[in-house]
């Protein structure tokens, strides 16, 4: 990962909202209007009932990211493919608690792999089901949507997940990153809670193209000012 471990705020565009025929492109932009890391969702359409892309087109998007590559495994199993995203460039290859039954197992491989480890919660798993992966682990996803598609309403009912996982996490150099309606009213909610990686897929890429890419940098914008102006409160 091409950045040291700090709880400043990232914001990470999910290219789930991007252009698909442009993903290069729109990782380009992105970044270059200020984000920070870029997301980047796989599904299967078995773990989560829809189908996004595989590692061929992590691969592809790879040289277009500039830092962070940050995939979301939204697959079931997750081991036998681990190795194929490590080569294809994931600085953090996040996998689901509930995608099999050696998740500890699965957060080794990764690690090995030489990527850090991500571990995302579904919205109905408890913050206590990752007490015992805390050393496992560089990051942590509290999902506020049912994963599978963006564009979503923010789940309110996992703000004290957030919390409880900040209490949990203590001096760790774990980052809590959240997923799914993040938007500028959502921002502060999580960031008050104890997030510092923002996922946004719908909020950073409404109304703007690589043609026009200016409205990301707004878009951007206005979730950063949100998220800081709660971590100051705090
Ligand atoms: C949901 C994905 C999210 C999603 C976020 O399954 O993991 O990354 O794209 O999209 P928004 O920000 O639109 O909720
Ligand atoms: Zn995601």
């Amino acid at each position: 990962m091409s950045q040291s471990f700090d709880r400043s705020i990232k914001i990470a565009p999910s290219i789930l909202a991007a252009d698909f025929a442009a993903f290069g492109a729109e990782c380009a932009a992105a970044e270059a209007q200020g984000a920070d890391w870029i997301h980047v969702d796989v599904m299967d359409g078995h773990f989560v009932p829809n189908i996004s892309f595989g590692p061929a087109t992590c691969a592809a998007i790879r040289p277009h990211i500039k830092g962070v590559m940050d995939v979301h495994l939204m697959i079931s199993p997750v081991d036998p493919y681990i190795d194929a995203f490590v080569q294809a460039g994931a600085d953090i290859l996040t996998a689901h608690l509930e995608a099999g039954p050696h998740i500890h197992r699965t957060l080794q491989a990764i690690r090995a792999g030489g990527a850090k480890a991500g571990l995302a919660l579904n919205p109905g798993t408890p913050a206590e089901a990752a007490a015992g992966l805390l050393d496992d682990v560089d990051l942590i996803c509290v999902m506020t949507v049912n994963p599978g598609f963006g564009g979503q309403k923010f789940i309110h009912s996992q703000i004290d997940k957030i919390r409880k996982l900040r209490t949990m996490i203590g001096d760790r150099p774990v980052h809590i990153e959240i997923d799914g309606g993040i938007d500028p009213v959502t921002a502060p909610l999580v960031v008050a809670a104890g997030a510092d990686v923002l996922v946004a897929g719908s909020a950073v890429f409404r109304g703007g193209s690589v043609a026009d890419p200016a409205p990301y940098g707004r878009n951007i914008a206005a979730i950063r000012k949100m998220a800081n102006d709660a971590l100051s409160d705090t």
